[in-house]
């Protein structure tokens, strides 16, 4: 097989491809043949050393990928070589032409679903819909604002509020990037680097503002979020690359709550839940993944720069 390998902590350099001994599926275990691999942010911290989970080194990065089922082991059922599969997180890491995975983390991936689509299902989508309904407890009828709307989770997060009633107000920081929020379902597009573009929400929203903000970069906004939050309004903190001062009178004046999260909380049977939507919407056309870019998987490092680089559209995927 072919892998991309991180040896030592750093730039993206340290990411090199590399030849190793094919898989083998041992009990409940599944190999998938890679057609295409998902590029988060994360992956970029985890490379550099410098994220709360630090793997042992040397792995192989990446949690999302599509592709064929290759071989299964003792007891899998439900799955068969040769079946269209999309997963989220392997054993062995998905930047690669093959991937170890429990059997659980293994989902089918709908016809119309290229490979390239399904590698942009995992991360940003299981995020978007946690964000969505295990955290903030949307219901139909309610106002959103996605703000960071142009890149894998927001486009996700789109798609999702929209097809489930609620209004749909996104941001992104280019026109290339405010033209695919439009088109993926977003009721109103601002641009959020355009001064005071928050005071236009508050007009599209009557001066009430939103009931839930989708935050990608909270060390940025999150302070303004709490300005433009309609009481019981509730902020889910998904990106975050600093710190920030706010003024908690802002919250308590409106009943608010400022929810985190990170997806590696959720609980098996949360999973079961999210991935159970997200192969119905998949299914019936509600989810459509937006790939921007792809990339051979030996120019991972490349794909590592581009994903950190302003002007988001839909996301990076890696191709072996
Ligand atoms: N908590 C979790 O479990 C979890 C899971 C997945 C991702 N994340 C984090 O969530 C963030 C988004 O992930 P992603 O995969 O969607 O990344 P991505 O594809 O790189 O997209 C980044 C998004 O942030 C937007 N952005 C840039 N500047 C902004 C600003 N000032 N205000 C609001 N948005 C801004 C970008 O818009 P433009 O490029 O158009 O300016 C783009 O829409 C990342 O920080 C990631 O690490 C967290």
């Amino acid at each position: 097989m072919k892998t991309i390998r991180v040896r030592e902590f750093g730039g993206p350099e340290v990411m090199k491809l590399e030849d190793a001994p094919d898989l083998r599926a041992g009990a409940g275990q599944v190999v998938v043949r890679v057609k295409a691999a998902g590029v988060n942010p994360v992956e970029t911290y985890m490379r550099a050393g410098t994220y709360a989970i630090k793997p042992a080194l040397p792995y192989t990065p990446g949690s999302d990928a599509a592709g064929l089922v290759e071989s299964l082991g003792a007891g899998v059922v439900g799955l068969a070589v040769g079946d269209r599969v999309y997963f989220g997180g392997t054993l062995s890491g998905a930047y690669a032409d093959q991937a170890l995975c429990e059997a659980g983390q293994v989902h089918p991936l709908p016809p119309p679903v290229t490979f390239a689509q399904g590698a942009a299902v995992n991360v940003p989508y299981a995020t978007a819909f946690r964000g969505l309904f295990q955290i903030a407890h949307v219901r139909a009828g309610e106002t959103v604002l996605i703000h960071g709307a142009s890149g894998g989770v927001g486009v996700a997060g789109v798609q999702l509020a929209r097809a489930a009633g609620l209004t749909v107000i996104g941001t992104a920081g280019t026109d290339r990037g405010r033209e695919l929020v439009a088109v993926q379902g977003a009721h109103h597009v601002l641009d959020h680097h355009a001064p005071g573009y928050l005071d236009e929400l508050l007009k599209l929203t009557q001066g009430r503002g939103v009931d839930i903000v989708l935050e990608m970069l909270a060390n940025v906004n999150l302070a303004k979020d709490l300005t433009v939050l309609a009481p019981g309004g509730r902020v889910v903190v998904i990106g975050n690359r600093g710190s920030i001062e706010i003024n908690p009178r802002e919250i308590m004046r409106r009943d608010a709550a400022v929810l985190g999260m990170v997806l590696l909380n959720a609980s098996r049977q949360e999973l079961i839940s999210i991935h159970a939507a997200l192969g119905a919407g998949l299914e019936n056309g509600t989810l459509r993944p937006v790939v921007g870019r792809e990339i051979p998987l030996a120019d991972a490092p490349e794909a590592h720069r581009a994903v950190m680089e302003p002007g988001a559209f839909g996301k990076i995927v890696l191709v072996p």
